[in-house]
Protein backbone atom coordinates (compact mmCIF):
# COMPACT_ATOMS: atom_id res chain seq x y z
CA UNK A 1 0.00 0.00 0.00
CA UNK A 2 1.23 3.50 -0.94
CA UNK A 3 2.24 5.40 2.00
CA UNK A 4 3.93 8.37 0.58
CA UNK A 5 7.00 9.38 -1.15
CA UNK A 6 10.13 11.09 -0.99
CA UNK A 7 10.68 13.28 -4.17
CA UNK A 8 14.31 14.11 -4.78
CA UNK A 9 16.10 15.41 -8.01
CA UNK A 10 19.58 15.72 -9.62
CA UNK A 11 19.95 19.40 -8.75
CA UNK A 12 17.85 22.45 -7.56
CA UNK A 13 15.53 23.55 -10.17
CA UNK A 14 14.60 20.44 -11.73
CA UNK A 15 11.08 20.05 -11.36
CA UNK A 16 10.61 18.90 -7.61
CA UNK A 17 7.82 21.06 -6.93
CA UNK A 18 6.16 20.38 -10.30
CA UNK A 19 6.29 16.30 -10.51
CA UNK A 20 4.95 16.16 -6.34
CA UNK A 21 2.28 18.22 -7.20
CA UNK A 22 1.28 15.79 -10.15
CA UNK A 23 1.89 13.12 -7.78
CA UNK A 24 -0.30 14.12 -5.52
CA UNK A 25 -2.94 14.49 -8.09
CA UNK A 26 -2.22 10.62 -9.58
CA UNK A 27 -2.61 9.79 -5.74
CA UNK A 28 -6.14 11.61 -5.34
CA UNK A 29 -7.08 9.75 -8.21
CA UNK A 30 -6.79 6.58 -6.79
CA UNK A 31 -8.86 7.62 -4.09
CA UNK A 32 -6.05 8.49 -1.46
CA UNK A 33 -6.48 11.23 0.83
CA UNK A 34 -2.87 13.14 0.16
CA UNK A 35 -0.98 15.50 2.06
CA UNK A 36 2.10 17.69 0.91
CA UNK A 37 5.19 18.43 2.68
CA UNK A 38 8.19 20.98 2.10
CA UNK A 39 10.35 20.49 5.55
CA UNK A 40 12.81 22.94 5.37
CA UNK A 41 12.21 25.42 2.67
CA UNK A 42 15.20 28.75 1.82
CA UNK A 43 13.96 31.28 -0.22
CA UNK A 44 10.22 32.56 1.41
CA UNK A 45 8.40 35.56 1.76
CA UNK A 46 6.65 37.69 4.42
CA UNK A 47 2.47 37.67 4.39
CA UNK A 48 -0.29 38.81 6.51
CA UNK A 49 -0.56 35.60 7.04
CA UNK A 50 3.30 34.65 7.94
CA UNK A 51 6.03 33.50 6.21
CA UNK A 52 5.16 31.76 3.13
CA UNK A 53 7.38 29.23 0.66
CA UNK A 54 5.56 28.86 -3.02
CA UNK A 55 6.71 25.22 -2.87
CA UNK A 56 4.82 24.34 0.13
CA UNK A 57 2.10 27.32 -1.19
CA UNK A 58 1.68 24.70 -4.04
CA UNK A 59 1.91 21.41 -2.33
CA UNK A 60 -0.75 22.59 0.03
CA UNK A 61 -2.89 23.80 -3.29
CA UNK A 62 -2.65 20.43 -4.83
CA UNK A 63 -3.18 18.22 -1.38
CA UNK A 64 -6.78 16.86 -0.50
CA UNK A 65 -6.00 17.16 3.44
CA UNK A 66 -5.78 20.55 4.48
CA UNK A 67 -3.37 20.88 7.24
CA UNK A 68 -1.27 23.13 9.52
CA UNK A 69 0.89 25.25 7.49
CA UNK A 70 4.04 24.50 10.61
CA UNK A 71 3.60 21.15 9.84
CA UNK A 72 3.59 21.08 6.03
CA UNK A 73 6.73 23.54 6.14
CA UNK A 74 7.92 23.71 9.61
CA UNK A 75 11.60 25.15 8.95
CA UNK A 76 11.34 28.62 6.57
CA UNK A 77 13.75 30.62 5.92
CA UNK A 78 13.81 34.23 3.67
CA UNK A 79 17.08 33.61 1.35
CA UNK A 80 17.17 31.27 -1.37
CA UNK A 81 20.35 29.65 -0.02
CA UNK A 82 21.50 26.57 1.11
CA UNK A 83 19.38 25.91 3.64
CA UNK A 84 21.80 24.87 6.58
CA UNK A 85 23.92 28.46 5.59
CA UNK A 86 20.39 30.30 5.81
CA UNK A 87 19.21 28.95 9.42
CA UNK A 88 22.71 29.62 10.57
CA UNK A 89 22.07 32.95 9.33
CA UNK A 90 18.60 33.19 11.01
CA UNK A 91 20.31 31.44 14.33
CA UNK A 92 17.60 28.55 14.01
CA UNK A 93 18.66 25.15 15.24
CA UNK A 94 16.85 22.89 12.45
CA UNK A 95 15.64 19.67 15.13
CA UNK A 96 15.18 16.39 12.61
CA UNK A 97 12.88 15.13 15.43
CA UNK A 98 10.70 18.16 15.10
CA UNK A 99 10.42 17.71 11.15
CA UNK A 100 9.66 13.94 11.89
CA UNK A 101 7.03 14.77 14.12
CA UNK A 102 5.40 17.05 11.73
CA UNK A 103 5.54 14.33 8.80
CA UNK A 104 3.89 11.85 11.39
CA UNK A 105 1.26 14.52 12.34
CA UNK A 106 0.41 14.57 8.53
CA UNK A 107 0.61 10.62 7.92
CA UNK A 108 -1.84 9.98 10.69
CA UNK A 109 -4.34 12.90 8.91
CA UNK A 110 -3.33 11.47 5.20
CA UNK A 111 -2.99 8.01 3.90
CA UNK A 112 -0.17 9.26 1.80
CA UNK A 113 2.15 12.01 2.23
CA UNK A 114 4.35 13.52 -0.85
CA UNK A 115 7.52 14.86 0.49
CA UNK A 116 9.85 17.52 -1.70
CA UNK A 117 13.26 17.60 -0.55
CA UNK A 118 15.29 20.66 -0.74
CA UNK A 119 18.12 21.02 -3.85
CA UNK A 120 19.59 17.85 -4.38
CA UNK A 121 19.56 14.00 -2.59
CA UNK A 122 22.79 15.16 -0.52
CA UNK A 123 21.86 18.63 0.82
CA UNK A 124 23.60 19.42 4.76
CA UNK A 125 20.25 20.64 6.74
CA UNK A 126 22.84 21.19 10.02
CA UNK A 127 26.00 19.50 10.91
CA UNK A 128 26.31 16.25 10.41
CA UNK A 129 22.83 15.86 9.23
CA UNK A 130 21.47 16.17 5.59
CA UNK A 131 18.21 16.04 3.81
CA UNK A 132 18.39 12.39 2.30
CA UNK A 133 18.61 11.14 6.73
CA UNK A 134 15.03 12.29 6.84
CA UNK A 135 13.90 10.13 3.96
CA UNK A 136 15.41 7.18 5.85
CA UNK A 137 14.04 7.94 9.23
CA UNK A 138 10.52 8.78 7.54
CA UNK A 139 10.97 5.19 5.30
CA UNK A 140 9.38 6.64 2.40
CA UNK A 141 10.42 5.00 -1.25
CA UNK A 142 12.09 7.85 -3.26
CA UNK A 143 10.95 9.34 -6.36
CA UNK A 144 14.15 10.87 -8.71
CA UNK A 145 13.34 13.67 -10.91
CA UNK A 146 15.93 13.89 -13.72
CA UNK A 147 16.40 16.98 -15.04
CA UNK A 148 17.23 16.06 -18.60
CA UNK A 149 20.13 18.40 -19.73
CA UNK A 150 23.32 17.70 -20.37
CA UNK A 151 25.40 15.82 -17.50
CA UNK A 152 21.95 14.38 -16.46
CA UNK A 153 23.08 10.65 -17.02
CA UNK A 154 25.99 11.09 -14.17
CA UNK A 155 23.73 13.39 -11.86
CA UNK A 156 20.99 10.52 -12.16
CA UNK A 157 23.53 7.50 -11.31
CA UNK A 158 24.80 9.08 -8.15
CA UNK A 159 21.64 10.67 -7.06
CA UNK A 160 20.34 6.76 -7.64
CA UNK A 161 23.14 5.00 -5.89
CA UNK A 162 23.45 7.10 -3.11
CA UNK A 163 19.43 6.60 -2.22
CA UNK A 164 20.30 2.97 -2.60
CA UNK A 165 23.24 3.36 -0.34
CA UNK A 166 20.56 4.66 2.23
CA UNK A 167 18.87 1.75 2.07
CA UNK A 168 15.87 2.96 0.60
CA UNK A 169 14.15 1.63 -2.23
CA UNK A 170 14.00 3.85 -5.45
CA UNK A 171 10.16 3.57 -6.01
CA UNK A 172 11.25 5.13 -9.45
CA UNK A 173 12.34 8.42 -11.39
CA UNK A 174 10.92 10.92 -13.96
CA UNK A 175 12.33 11.88 -16.60
CA UNK A 176 11.96 15.73 -17.00
CA UNK A 177 13.07 17.49 -19.92
CA UNK A 178 14.12 20.88 -19.10
CA UNK A 179 16.80 21.83 -21.75
CA UNK A 180 14.19 22.43 -25.08
CA UNK A 181 17.08 21.64 -27.07
CA UNK A 182 18.76 18.76 -25.73
CA UNK A 183 20.38 16.50 -28.24
CA UNK A 184 19.93 12.69 -28.51
CA UNK A 185 16.86 12.79 -26.54
CA UNK A 186 16.28 9.04 -27.04
CA UNK A 187 19.68 7.81 -26.19
CA UNK A 188 19.61 9.45 -23.57
CA UNK A 189 16.32 7.74 -22.37
CA UNK A 190 17.69 4.53 -22.98
CA UNK A 191 20.84 5.13 -21.00
CA UNK A 192 18.83 5.93 -18.16
CA UNK A 193 16.39 3.26 -18.50
CA UNK A 194 19.52 0.61 -18.89
CA UNK A 195 21.40 1.83 -15.81
CA UNK A 196 18.89 3.77 -13.53
CA UNK A 197 17.19 1.46 -10.67
CA UNK A 198 13.42 1.39 -10.39
CA UNK A 199 11.10 1.86 -13.62
CA UNK A 200 10.43 5.68 -15.74
CA UNK A 201 7.02 6.84 -13.94
CA UNK A 202 7.13 9.46 -16.69
CA UNK A 203 8.14 11.22 -19.69
CA UNK A 204 7.91 14.80 -19.21
CA UNK A 205 8.50 17.04 -22.29
CA UNK A 206 9.70 20.52 -22.19
CA UNK A 207 6.79 22.99 -22.40
CA UNK A 208 6.61 26.28 -21.81
CA UNK A 209 3.97 26.57 -19.44
CA UNK A 210 3.82 22.90 -17.93
CA UNK A 211 0.39 21.41 -17.55
CA UNK A 212 0.14 19.45 -13.67
CA UNK A 213 -3.10 17.62 -14.59
CA UNK A 214 -1.32 16.21 -18.20
CA UNK A 215 1.54 15.37 -16.26
CA UNK A 216 -0.74 13.39 -13.86
CA UNK A 217 -2.40 11.81 -15.91
CA UNK A 218 0.68 10.27 -18.08
CA UNK A 219 1.98 8.39 -14.62
CA UNK A 220 2.26 5.23 -14.31
CA UNK A 221 1.39 4.46 -11.05
CA UNK A 222 -0.19 1.78 -9.36
CA UNK A 223 -1.71 1.34 -6.18
N1 LIG B 1 9.39 19.83 -18.28
C1 LIG B 1 9.51 21.13 -18.05
N2 LIG B 1 9.42 22.02 -19.07
C2 LIG B 1 9.58 23.33 -18.85
N3 LIG B 1 9.78 23.89 -17.66
C3 LIG B 1 9.88 23.05 -16.60
C4 LIG B 1 9.77 21.64 -16.74
N4 LIG B 1 9.92 21.10 -15.51
C5 LIG B 1 10.12 22.12 -14.66
N5 LIG B 1 10.10 23.28 -15.31
C6 LIG B 1 10.26 24.62 -14.74
O1 LIG B 1 11.48 24.68 -14.03
C7 LIG B 1 11.34 25.50 -12.88
C8 LIG B 1 11.76 24.70 -11.68
O2 LIG B 1 10.79 23.68 -11.43
P1 LIG B 1 10.43 23.28 -9.95
O3 LIG B 1 10.14 24.49 -9.13
O4 LIG B 1 9.37 22.24 -9.98
O5 LIG B 1 11.85 22.67 -9.52
P2 LIG B 1 12.32 22.22 -8.07
O6 LIG B 1 13.25 21.08 -8.27
O7 LIG B 1 11.14 21.99 -7.20
O8 LIG B 1 13.14 23.49 -7.57
P3 LIG B 1 13.64 23.79 -6.07
O9 LIG B 1 14.95 23.12 -5.94
O10 LIG B 1 13.73 25.30 -6.06
O11 LIG B 1 12.61 23.26 -5.12
C9 LIG B 1 9.88 25.96 -12.83
O12 LIG B 1 9.78 27.23 -13.42
C10 LIG B 1 9.17 24.91 -13.69
O13 LIG B 1 7.98 25.39 -14.27
MG1 LIG C 1 10.68 22.87 -5.41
Amino acid sequence: MIQGFFVTGTDTGVGKTLISTALIHVLRRLGLRVSGMKPVASGCIDTDYGRRNEDADRLLEAANVSADYDLICPYRFMPPIAPHIAAQQEGIDIKTEQILQCYQKLQSCSDAVVVEGVGGWQVPIKEDQFMSDLAVEAGLPVIIVVGVRLGCINHALLTAASVLASGLPVAGWVFNQLDPDMQQLDAVKQTLQAYMPGTMLAEIPFQDDPDVEAIARSFQLSK
